[in-house]
């Protein structure tokens, strides 16, 4: 039997990682952040003083960069942890998530990271229940007012930065945010954390038990 994967979509302070991480703590599984990845290579492609629009240069970087995120999020054994939510790696990691020679390489790291892991994975970001697993044993996607997702980032993000990266991560032409057609669309805004992700668990259950 394939690894039971649950894959959460939505945009920036939605509550993913949260939801995501009580949920993998609750059910015991491992936890996947992908936007910590895309966050790693941007870190050192500035730290490398290189352009972020080049295609070919983050390409190279990402293919010959490794990035991990647990227990720490780290790019070649450096850890970034502290470094990937500042406003420069806000600003710039839409363009290199756009990139779909990034991309690829995530991805493929991303559904390797799955496949390794014993009993399940809760594994959330853009493109998740999309592109990297359609066929997830079920498919989540969280939202949330723009205000209370701005509240969320505790003042770290301003709402304009906020739509910003929205409409970016939206609009691009390489695995855009959108809803799966058999999603589970959850509005998060006036949500308690252990109620969406028992909602979640319940979804998993008749999903598992059907
Ligand atoms: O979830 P986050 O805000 O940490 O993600 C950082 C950026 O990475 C976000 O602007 C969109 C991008 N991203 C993506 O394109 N695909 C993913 N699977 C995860 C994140």
């Amino acid at each position: 039997m394939s690894a039971l994967i649950i894959a959460i979509d939505g945009p920036a302070g939605s509550g993913k990682s949260t939801v995501a991480r009580a949920l993998a703590d609750r059910l015991g599984w491992s936890f996947l952040d992908t936007g910590a990845m895309y966050r790693a290579i941007t870190v050192e492609a500035l730290r490398r003083e290189l352009d972020v629009r080049d295609e070919a240069a983050l390409a190279a970087l990402s293919a010959s960069s490794v990035v991990r995120t647990t227990p720490r999020v780290s790019i070649n054994g450096r850890d970034v942890e502290d470094e990937i939510r500042t406003d420069r790696v806000n600003e710039v990691v839409s363009i290199v998530a756009a990139n779909p020679l990034v991309r690829a390489s995530m991805v493929a790291r991303q559904r390797e990271f799955a496949d390794a892991q014993a009993v399940g994975t809760v594994v959330e970001g853009r493109d998740i229940t999309t592109v990297v697993f359609p066929d997830a044993t079920i498919k989540i996607f969280l939202s949330a007012s723009l205000d209370e997702r701005a509240r969320r980032r505790g003042g770290d993000e301003e709402p304009a930065s906020l739509a910003r990266r929205d409409d970016a991560d939206s609009n691009r032409r390489t695995s855009p945010l959108r809803v799966a057609h058999d999603a589970i669309e959850i509005d998060t805004t006036l949500r308690a954390v252990d109620d969406v992700v028992e909602e979640i668990v319940e979804c998993l259950h008749q999903k598992t038990s059907s």
